[in-house]
């Protein structure tokens, strides 16, 4: 197995200037803005991972033919940098993201990039962009790790040649009111993903089936679709690109209860995070099969307190309100609940440095 790769490493001859850095840091929003540097690492059947270069970011090219174009073999990570009150750079559960990107590749029939190569392209890249990692509260550098096949040909069969790419990215708040609950909707026409399909990888198509019900969740004026399974339409799965969480009960009392991973949805690193640190506060912890009946009369009645979204773009977001073909309700009036708070707090503290790293999910690269 390769565990490392000699590097070429070409810096930018124009970088952005520090005004502009400081510029973009100021206000990052979210994906809009990317670093001087990107990493590659090529594949092909005979000499498997080689050619791994650090160059400026630039314009990927591509043969009109390459397979990922017309059959779309393309997956991603998403995972974010920290900088501690010490000026140290960390990331969160790293060894997690690495992990996942090899379960989606086997999925998708696409070659397996070995876990240190896929720490390494980081380590690559935030040594020489860590100017971009934001030294704002809850801000980070979010780096996207990507693989695409680029085999030119138009037989449907795994491509035998493939471009793995690691760009970053300054962000804020993934979405634009902050931490102001969301409206969410139940989307009964569309289906994301099915049993045995690809739900569970974090495969590009999944996004793109689900363009279209987030459109239609816009239309009826709710900022994100939540998926249900694909057989009954009464089982929640996750939303667009988080995981969901329900709270029944309150105070020391309370239970979290998270969907089960019914490989149709993806297994979120903050959502097995929020597992572990819900135990860690005595809360009562479940995954198992929650249906929107149970969600709209445990709303009613009381009994459900808060529902929130989470995962690395979103973090933590409070669900306020629900709407679907037949009405819409809310979920203790809206308002943001204290577990939901609580976790919140937990989880930012660990990923900033501010409060003990006791599971050791900080890695610093
Ligand atoms: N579900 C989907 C579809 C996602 O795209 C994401 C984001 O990565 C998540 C859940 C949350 O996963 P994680 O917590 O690993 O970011
Ligand atoms: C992430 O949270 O990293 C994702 O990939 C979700 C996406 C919607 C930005």
């Amino acid at each position: 197995m390769t565990t490392a790769l000699p590097y070429t490493r070409t810096p930018n001859p124009q970088p952005a200037t520090p005004e502009r850095v400081a510029e973009v840091l100021a206000e990052p929003g979210f994906g809009q803005h990317f670093t001087d540097h990107m990493v590659t690492i090529r594949w092909n059947r005979e000499q498997g991972w080689h050619d791994a270069r650090v160059e400026p970011y630039h314009s990927l090219e591509l043969d009109p033919a390459a397979m990922v174009l017309h059959y779309g073999q393309a997956i991603f990570e998403g995972l974010k940098a920290y900088r501690r009150p010490d000026g140290t750079i960390a990331s969160f559960r790293p060894q997690a993201n690495a992990e996942r990107f090899r379960a989606s590749a086997r999925r998708l029939a696409m070659p397996e990039l070995p876990d240190e190569l896929f720490l390494g392209s980081i380590r690559e890249l935030l040594a020489v962009d860590s100017r971009w990692v934001p030294t704002v509260a809850e801000d980070s550098l979010y780096l996207r790790p990507f693989l695409y096949a680029t085999e030119k040909g138009l037989g449907v069969r795994p491509a035998t040649e493939y471009l793995y790419v690691l760009i970053a990215s300054p962000a804020g708040s993934y979405f634009a009111g902050g931490l102001k609950p969301v409206t969410v909707w139940l989307s009964t026409e569309y289906v994301r993903a099915a049993p045995g399909g690809t739900g569970a990888a974090k495969f590009a198509g999944n996004y793109a089936a689900s363009l279209v019900a987030q459109a239609q969740a816009a239309e009826q004026g709710c900022d994100q679709v939540v998926w249900l399974d694909a057989v009954e339409r009464r089982w929640v799965e996750e939303m667009g690109g988080m995981n969901l969480f329900f709270v029944l009960g309150s105070g020391p009392d309370a239970r979290v209860v998270t969907p089960e991973l019914s490989g149709a949805l993806l297994p979120g690193i903050t959502r097995n995070s929020l597992l572990r640190l819900a135990a860690d506060f005595g809360y009562g912890v479940e995954e198992r099969r929650f249906s929107t009946e149970e969600w709209e009369k445990k709303a009613e009645s009381g009994e459900l307190t808060e529902v929130f979204a989470c995962g690395t773009a979103a973090v933590i977001t409070p669900v306020g309100h629900v709407k679907h073909a037949d009405g819409e309700f809310s979920v203790s009036g809206g308002a943001t609940g204290e577990v939901t708070l609580r976790l919140r707090e937990r989880l930012t503290g660990i990923q900033q440095g501010l409060v003990e790293d006791s599971h050791g999910w900080m890695t610093e690269l």
